[in-house]
């Protein structure tokens, strides 16, 4: 495979106003919400890279009229809870996992086969936790070995609800089960063991689906409807937290993140790095749609290690590779526990993460279900992606204070989530360029 490397030198303090892209968990619900409902729904502030793209094309490819994204801007003519058709061909959901745990719970119950694939990335990701549930409500979901992809769902499976305690927590299941007891006969619940994030949720009611929501517990009622709404997409607050991080070790860095979504359930990213000291405050709070926003303004600032509380893991789940750049820039020690997740993301986050902390001369130990960071000086080296977006944009980050440059392999998959990172981390004081490689 062709790939990309980015070359991250040496920046400057990291100044300026500027929004990152749409977030990424909103924008997919909102294809598929907007497909599923009767009537028009336009979406804005849409995230156009290509892990909602896939999202956006397999609803597409089922028969739903969708026009753009052009600037973020979407318009889906809804085809009603049964308008999908069979696809003509697999479903590609790239690398990502959203995509495909939340279409196996949607797609359980239609009247039709339906084949999903993944690239190298997500083909090794397990789907076990959502197979399992989807076959005790009666569907059909055959697997490759180690219940890996490509899934296939069957035709002609009537869903019965369940009441199901989610194993983990994981926003994925939680919504996989959901959405196909959208479809199942009676009432299917889900009882979570910590908070994630309620995108579903929250997005099911904007489009008129009850949800019922009792302590940990979220239930729906099968056989309802959705209808359209209009829905205004903030930004990624994980794109956000590269900047947050970014501006809170550059001495004399003074950013502004605009419109930036700050539902409680993803807001970890703040509460961890106030904890270790930043400067990071809440400007002009407001709801939109359903989803609370801020801007964000974020100082430099002297960080300090912390022993992490678990209560803020899946609260910052997809935040851990750039907090782990933070705290090898803190002083002190800083301990993860309690975070094993992070090992089947879009790559094991934990070792690759340790791997390339230690390739620039930072003392890091991965443990099992976490890490162990002191703080240090990053000196430079040359670290492998795995062609994790999040990985490749945490090193970026971290060559803003490193003694030489970083080179950082296989960042071909930024364009995942956030695809003009580097222009925008350029324009605030990053010193990114792209290098093309000839073989992965
Ligand atoms: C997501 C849930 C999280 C997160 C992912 C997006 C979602 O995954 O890591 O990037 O949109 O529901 P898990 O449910 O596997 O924790």
């Amino acid at each position: 495979m062709g790939s990309l490397n980015f070359i991250a030198k040496k920046g400057q303090a990291i100044t300026g106003e500027i929004r990152v892209p749409g977030d990424k968990s909103i924008s997919h619900r909102s294809i598929m919400f907007g497909s599923l409902a009767e009537g028009v729904s336009h979406v804005t502030g849409f995230l156009e890279g290509q892990d909602a793209l896939a999202t956006l094309n397999a609803f597409r490819a089922m028969g739903v009229e969708i026009e753009g994204p052009s600037q973020g801007e979407v318009t889906i003519h809804g085809v009603g809870m049964h308008g999908l058709k069979a696809p003509q061909a697999s479903l590609d959901m790239g690398n990502s996992g959203t995509s495909i745990r939340l279409l196996s719970g949607l797609l359980a119950g239609q009247g039709f086969d339906v084949t999903m694939t993944g690239d190298e990335s997500l083909s090794k990701r397990p789907m076990k936790r959502v197979i399992d549930p989807l076959a005790l409500m009666g569907a059909q979901v055959e697997s490759a070995e180690g219940g890996r992809p490509p899934l296939l769902l069957k035709a002609g499976s009537a869903l019965q609800a369940i009441d199901y305690p989610l194993p983990m927590a994981s926003a994925q299941v939680k919504s996989c089960i959901l959405l196909a007891g959208l479809y199942a006969q009676g009432r299917t619940s889900i009882t979570e063991p910590a908070p994630t994030r309620d995108h579903t949720e929250r997005m099911l009611e904007a489009f008129g689906y009850e949800v019922e929501v009792n302590g940990a517990t979220r239930a729906v009622v099968g056989g309802g409807k959705l209808t359209a709404a209009d829905i205004d997409v903030p930004a990624d607050i994980s794109s956000a937290a590269f900047f947050m991080v970014a501006a809170s070790i550059m001495q004399g860095s003074d950013l502004t993140l605009q419109h930036v979504g700050i539902n409680p359930t993803r807001i970890g990213i703040i509460n961890i790095l106030r904890k270790m000291g930043a400067n990071i405050a809440l400007l002009n709070e407001r709801k939109v749609g359903g989803e609370p926003v801020a801007d964000i303004r974020i100082q430099g600032a002297a960080l300090k290690g912390i022993r992490i509380d678990e209560a803020d893991v899946p609260l910052a789940i997809d935040e851990f590779p750039v907090l782990f750049v933070a705290a090898a820039c803190a002083e002190g020690e800083t301990v993860l526990t309690g975070a094993e997740e992070l090992r089947v993301k879009e790559s094991d986050r934990i070792q690759v993460m340790a791997d390339g902390l230690i390739a620039c001369g930072i003392d890091a130990r991965p443990t099992e279900d976490g890490i162990v960071i002191q703080g240090g000086q990053f000196q430079g080296g040359e670290v492998q992606s795995h062609h994790d977006h999040r990985i490749s944009m945490s090193f970026s980050v971290a060559s803003l204070v490193s003694e030489a440059p970083i080179r950082i392999l296989g960042c071909d998959n930024v364009a995942t989530s956030f695809p003009n990172f580097v222009e925008l981390a350029n324009s605030v004081g990053f010193n990114l360029s792209i290098e093309e490689a000839s073989a992965a």
